[in-house]
């Protein structure tokens, strides 16, 4: 199994991610909420980008951090504990849209598109989701058409995290509408310089208010020949690795949820004086401490292998989506007693547990629903 003595490296990692996330992530985080500001969001991303962040897990050759998943969930952890908006626009980055151009993408593609996104002076998305292909996402009705040295894209992908601010999306389309999942393509769409894009809306949500997520509208877009990524009618496979990588992301920001809660719910506790004592004297909350505890270092240990089994070339597929179900089901859990262990104080915008609740709801649901992750395991146990 894997070891939990970290490297000097991973350590270093943690503890400039905790530092940014305490001097600069922590203090805007409740206004950047209210305020659905998912500009400043953007903005962290950036200042993310000069710590080495944006490109962790990927080559130093293409202008990565030379570093793995691990060292990914490590950072994930440490921001999600006080900013969840900034954990799932960052993890969407990273595995969901630079992932599948570095894994799948040609040396042209990569040498172009590569060294910004890990710099991050651009920032990328993922357009799979749309109204009528969620969890089944073989069912999409976006059109690719090769017309000369170009595909013309047309349809509506929604739920589009980063969408607006994104300098590339990761767009898949039916190129082959007949052949179903062997019919879809990917594409590298760049959307403030390929003519034919819209952004329609944008999400009003009960969690993540800070980051966004937005409706597209393709209509021909042009989409230039050489930017299709892998091959014609390996789109669905692409997005499909690409989901199990995020699933990984997912399951440290669920964590990171998870453990900012635990913390403030655990200092609370033993300051919070009632029938004469600390109320972590009280043994209902002391236990609830405990579940709470247990919890994470499951969830933990879970997201901790499926990165480990990614960085050593293992099969990691069930391994994330493990972890996905697991972390995020803590994040729920953990922070609703967070709630409780608060009391009333804890319902109210005075204290950050009701914003990490809210948060860790769509954790559940998006990279996969948690019954999505259900039948991923299923499968492969009864296979
Ligand atoms: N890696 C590579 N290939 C895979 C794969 C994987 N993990 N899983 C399946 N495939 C391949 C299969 O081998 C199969 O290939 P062959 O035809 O050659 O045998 C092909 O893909 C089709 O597989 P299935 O028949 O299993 O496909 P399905 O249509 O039954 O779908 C599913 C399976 C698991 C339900 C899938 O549709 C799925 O994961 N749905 C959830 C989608 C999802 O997570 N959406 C989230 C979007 S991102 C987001 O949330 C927004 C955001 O911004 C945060």
């Amino acid at each position: 199994m894997y070891s939990l003595k970290f490297t000097e490296e991973q350590e270093r990692i943690c503890q400039m991610v905790k530092d940014f996330s305490l001097n600069e992530v922590a203090p805007g985080s409740k206004e950047r909420d209210i305020n659905g500001d998912f500009l400043a969001t953007r903005d962290l991303l950036k200042k993310m980008g000069k710590l080495g962040l944006m490109g962790i897990p990927y080559d130093k050759k293409y202008g990565g951090a030379g570093l793995g998943y691990l060292e990914y969930a490590l950072a994930g952890f440490e921001l999600n504990k006080v900013d969840a908006s900034l954990g799932i626009s960052y993890s969407v980055h990273i595995s969901l849209g630079t992932g599948p151009i570095y894994n799948f993408g040609n040396e042209e593609q990569k040498q172009k598109y590569l060294p910004k996104l890990c710099s991050g002076e651009h920032i990328a998305a993922f357009g799979l989701t749309e109204p009528c292909a969620g969890s089944d996402a073989s069912a999409s009705q976006c059109t690719a058409v090769k017309k000369g040295n170009k595909y013309i894209l047309n349809g509506t992908k929604c739920f589009t995290t980063n969408g607006e601010f994104a300098d590339v999306i990761v767009v898949f389309a039916m190129t082959n509408p007949e052949l179903g999942t062997k019919g879809i393509s990917a594409f590298i769409v760049e959307p403030k310089n390929f003519p034919g894009i819209k952004f329609i809306k944008r999400e009003a949500k009960m969690g993540i208010r800070a980051s966004v997520q937005n409706v597209i509208e393709m209509e021909n877009l042009e989409v230039p020949a050489e930017n299709l990524l892998g091959q014609e009618g390996k789109g669905f496979k692409i997005a499909m690795a690409t989901l199990d990588c995020g699933r990984i992301g997912v399951a440290a920001h669920a964590v990171g949820i998870a453990k900012g809660a635990y913390e403030y719910a655990l200092n609370y506790a033993k300051e919070r004086v009632q029938f004469g004592k600390p109320i972590s004297k009280l043994q209902v909350i002391a236990f609830k401490l405990a579940d709470m505890y247990n919890k994470i270092e499951s969830a933990q240990a879970v997201t901790l292998k499926a990165a480990w089994s990614k960085d050593e070339h293992l099969p990691y597929s069930i391994p994330a989506a493990v972890a996905k179900l697991t972390a995020t089901n803590t994040a729920m859990e953990v922070t609703t007693e967070a709630v409780q262990v608060l009391g009333g104080t804890g319902f109210t915008m005075d204290h950050p547990v009701e914003r990490m609740m809210r948060d860790a709801k769509i954790t559940q649901i998006y990279e996969g629903t948690n019954e999505i992750q259900k039948l991923v395991i299923s499968g492969a146990i009864l296979r």
